[in-house]
Order: C-alpha cells, then structure tokens, then sequence
C-alpha cells in the first residue's frame, strides 16, 4: 500500500509548488466571521469589527471578553497562543504568550524530601501559578497589528465585567467540578460562587475589580498589568499562599513571535501552533503518516486503526523530545518531515495494533498513572476572519477549569495552574494522564509544553481556521478536524464530528459513543485496541470557512454553548 518514494516526493512537490502559486493576499472575503466560545465574546468580536477594527482587534476583543465570561478556561491571569494571518503581506506568524515558571522554579519544585510528587501541588493555588502572558499578547496585537486604541477594542469586556454576565449550566458545571477549591480561597469564592454554593441559573457574575485592572491596562498598556498596583497585589496574594512570585517575574515576562509548524498534507498547507506547543508538530507527525498510505481508499474501521497508531507514535515522541525550545533542543525539522514519518509508518501493522510499551521506552516510567478525567472542556478557543482576509485562530488557556483556584485579591485575576503542564517528575503523569521526560521538566523562565492548537490551514479551494479546548486531546480533535475539511468545507461538518484519541500512554483509545459502530469497535477490538468509551461527549470547537467560491461560513462546536457568526460590514 506504500507509496514509493519517489513518486511521493513528486506528489509533495507538485502540490507545495501548486499551493504557493495560489495569490492568496490578492482574494478578499465577502464577509467576515467570529467564532467564539460564548455568544457575549462573539458579539464583542462583531462589535469591533463594525467599528472599523481589523481583525486583530476583534481579537484582543474576544480575548477579554472571554477572560470575563468564561473565567473557567482562560483569563488575565492566564496564557495562549494567538494564530495571525496578514493578508497584505501574505504572513502568518504566532504569538506566544504562554506562562513562564517564576525565576524561583526548579526541576524538584513539585517533589517531597523523599523525591515523591506531593499531591495536588501543581494544580491547586499559588504554586501551580505560572507568570501570565494574556495581557501582555493583548497590547501586543493592539500595538503592533491592531487600528484601533486599546481603550476602545477592551471596552466591550470592561462593560461585560461591571454589568455581569449570566450563569450557564456550563459555569455551573465547570464551577461544582471546581468547588471545593473555589471554597478554599475567598476571594475567588466571592466572586464565582454565590452564598460559597454554585450559583443558581441567570445568576449574575459581576466582576468590578476585573473591570478596573482591564481599564488600568486599557490606560497604561503592559505596565499597567506587569508593573505598579496590580503586580503588587498579584506577588502579595501568591506569597501569602506560599507562593514563589516575585515582582521581577511580572516585570521581565514578554510575549514571543514564532513561526509557526508549517507542513504540506495532501493539497493542504497547515499552519499550527510550534514548541512551546506540541501541537504543530505532532499534527505534522499524525497526517504525515497517514499520507503514505492512500488513505481515502482504506475502509473506516481500518483508517481509524492508522489514526490511532499515528497518534501514539506522536504522543510518544511528544513525551520523550518536546518541551520549551527556548531551554531544549527540539528536533522540529526532523519531527515535522515527511521522511520521518515515512519511518514511524513502517513501524505500523495494517491488521494490528502495537501496544505502546512496545514502543521504544523513553524513560522508566515511574507512574503510568492514568487521569479519569473527562470533561475535555478546559481552556477555550476562537476564530475570525475580517474582510480584508486578515484572520486569527487563537487558543487560551487557564489550564483546570478555575485554573489555581486563587484569585488575586484587589486584582480580580484568577490565576492559572499551567505548571502542571510541565513533568512535575519526569515519567509521571500529569492532570491529564500525559508524561513527559526532562525536556519538558520545570526551570525557571522556561514554558510547560501545551497542547494548545490554533490552527490555519489554506488550500487552492479555500481556507479553515479551527482549534478548540479539550487539555491533551486538543491536538486529536483538531485533527479529525482538519480531515473532516478534506472532505467538505462546511465548518459545521468539522465541529460535530465524533471523535477518538490516543496520546502513548495510558495505552487506550478513549472515543465519544457516536465515533464507532459496534462492527468497527468488534474490528478494532479484535486487532488489539483497548477502547473506553468517554462518559460524556468533549471538545469545544470554533472553526471558520473560507471557501474561495461558496464564501465565508462559520460554526461553533454543538456540544457547549458558543456561538458562531458571519456577516456584512457596511
Ligand atoms: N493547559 C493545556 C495545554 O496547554 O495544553
């Protein structure tokens, strides 16, 4: 079934060299488009837009809007990935504004005396904290791509923090997974909570410090997060929880440029999210594998088989090579070839699955623990497209719904718990069953390796954007995503697709109850896949369509409460 090789690098050729004679800078889109996790972020994103702001303005929009009305999956206090295309000049570069570890961080920082990972310690108030990078992303985009000021474009979240947003029954659920640590810390539960109880439906969350640390930044830019009042407050409420932040941390974070992973897959050109996300490259693993084989014509129980032993090679080799690449060397120009794969595929049986111990062993894995977790709804993700083609696919983060838990008192900045990100212990897992090896152990100033995906894809046909939030099985959604692109330009197609994950270990395929028939869970079964079925449906997909022909189309994913919209501006 394997391609030989010089046919397959004439198909990459043929195909790149086709791509790139595309003028995409010269097409313009009808109309324009947000999609957003929630319905008030994606009118704040439209807001701007019919303001004459561009769509890196709608951008830093929805981010604060989302940072008040979704304070379970991202926020001020937390980071992200912002995914940018400049149509003019045909650039699609990525703003890394991922948390760095505190300058007090070190490798054993989560261990006891005895070297033993104390429990809960990197997911649950202040020294699970990473130093946050939202903010300053946000004045980033405002002064370096942005038309409008930064007052104007975080007015629509300002208003939204003082007037209040209504509770959902996704806060609500979010909000009693999280209860226990809300209570623990009263400042948060004063805000999030209502009488220390999850609060009652259409009950509003008004945050009025939240709206006064977003005017101070919407006056004084960076400073007025990373310097002053607001850097004070944060230290102080983090060292009274015997945390490690100091002043200097807030001071000397700063957002990176990157480029982005970049690779071919059939007629498509993927643009994803580079260390200190695996993202990108392990999209480039997973579709870079199936493309040696001629996987259109392979029937579906044998296509999902080839996915998921893609995904384990890629989730492995995400555990044993990637980390920040600013402390490690990453092998991104080897992970991200199409020859690499080429191996990894040869290593894969058609009729049988190989059981990831099998695999090369990366490290003596101290606790092949397993998270039971499900929810696969932490972090939130959003997408726009303006109508000079200008486009963002961004994805953000808190880490656990809640994040730490810790609100900083005076500030109304939930602080995130992305330091679980990092191998608390080399060869354990983390909150989300992940390992990780020491190119992904703490440091000072170093970034924990995400998963986070925002994702651009451009075709002679058209363009996707999509990513969603969903911890580890981000990158898997956004695959099946991408697929589901191949096949039909309907975003609403790719947000509603069933869907499978496997990341190494633990050695099992986790899928939603639609994604297989009986007969394909008998087949896979039978090649040897231990499959366990998710409790609920996850993932929260926002995804926008261009299609060079039928226009601009957006969706937003079924299962939670987004909302997706194109439309005209006069
Ligand atoms: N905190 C989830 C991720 O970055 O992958």
């Amino acid at each position: 079934m394997k391609r030989n090789t010089l046919f397959f690098i004439l198909f990459i050729w043929t195909y790149s060299h086709a791509i790139y004679a595309i003028p995409t800078e010269t097409k313009i889109p009808a109309q324009a488009a947000v999609a957003s996790a929630h319905p008030l972020a994606t009118q704040a994103g439209k807001q701007i837009l019919l303001q004459g702001g561009n769509a890196f303005d709608a951008a830093i929009a929805v981010t604060a809007a989302l940072a008040v009305v979704e304070p379970y999956s991202s926020g001020l206090g937390g980071g992200g990935f912002w995914l940018l295309h400049e149509q003019k000049k045909n650039k699609t570069i990525i703003i890394d504004g991922r948390e760095t570890a505190p300058a007090l961080a070190h490798r054993d920082l989560y261990l006891d005396q005895n070297g033993a990972y104390i429990a809960k310690s990197s997911v649950d108030g202040a020294l699970a904290a990473g130093i946050p990078g939202t903010v300053a992303a946000m004045v980033h985009l405002s002064e370096k791509y942005g038309i409008l000021s930064l007052k104007t474009v975080l007015q629509p979240a300002i208003k939204l923090a003082e007037q209040g947003f209504p509770v959902t029954q996704h806060y609500q659920k979010m909000a009693q997974f999280r209860l226990s640590v809300l209570q623990s810390f009263p400042a948060s539960a004063e805000i999030f909570l209502h009488n220390n109880k999850v609060p009652k439906a259409e009950h509003l969350i008004i945050q009025k410090k939240l709206a006064q640390t977003l005017r101070l930044i919407s006056e004084k830019g960076h400073a007025g997060f990373y310097e002053g009042q607001i850097a004070e407050n944060l230290v102080s409420a983090i060292q009274a929880e015997k945390g490690i932040w100091q002043l200097d941390d807030l001071k000397h974070y700063r957002v990176k440029e990157r480029e982005p992973v970049q690779f071919q897959y059939h007629d498509m050109q993927v643009f994803s999210a580079p260390p200190p996300s695996s993202g990108g490259i392990a999209l480039a693993t997973i579709l870079q594998i199936l493309q040696t084989y001629d996987f259109e014509l392979l029937d579906e129980t044998t296509q999902s088989h080839l996915m998921i032993e893609a995904m384990r090679r890629a989730y492995r080799d995400r555990a044993e090579y990637l980390g920040d690449s600013d402390f490690v060397k990453v092998p991104v120009t080897r992970l991200t070839h199409p020859w690499y794969a080429e191996g990894l595929a040869a290593g894969i049986h058609l009729e049988k699955a190989l059981p990831s111990d099998n695999l090369h062993e990366i490290i003596p894995a101290v606790g092949k623990s397993v998270s039971t977790r499900t929810e696969g709804q932490d972090t939130t993700h959003f997408s726009i497209l303006d109508t000079q083609g200008n486009m963002v696919s961004s994805t953000m983060s808190i880490n656990y719904p809640f994040g730490s838990g810790l609100t900083a008192a005076g500030t109304g900045v939930l602080l995130n718990d992305e330091m679980d990100d990092f191998s608390a212990l080399p060869g354990t897992a983390n909150i989300y069953g992940l390992v990780g090896a020491e190119a992904n152990a703490v440091a000072a100033g170093k970034r924990p390796l995400s998963s986070m995906s925002p994702t651009i894809v451009k075709t002679p046909q058209g363009i996707a954007l999509l990513g969603t939030p969903g911890g580890s099985r981000i990158i898997t959604m956004v695959l099946l995503g991408i697929l589901e692109f191949e096949k039909n330009s309907d975003p609403s197609q790719w947000v509603k697709r069933a869907r499978f994950h496997h990341q190494y270990l633990p050695d099992k395929v986790f899928f939603e109850k639609k994604a297989f028939s009986k007969d394909m869970i008998t087949r896979l079964k039978k090649m040897g896949h231990q499959l366990q079925e998710t409790d609920s449906d996850y993932g929260n997909m926002q995804a926008i369509s261009w299609d060079y022909k039928q226009g601009v189309s957006a969706a937003s994913d079924p299962r939670v409460e987004g909302q997706a919209i194109v439309f005209d501006i006069p």
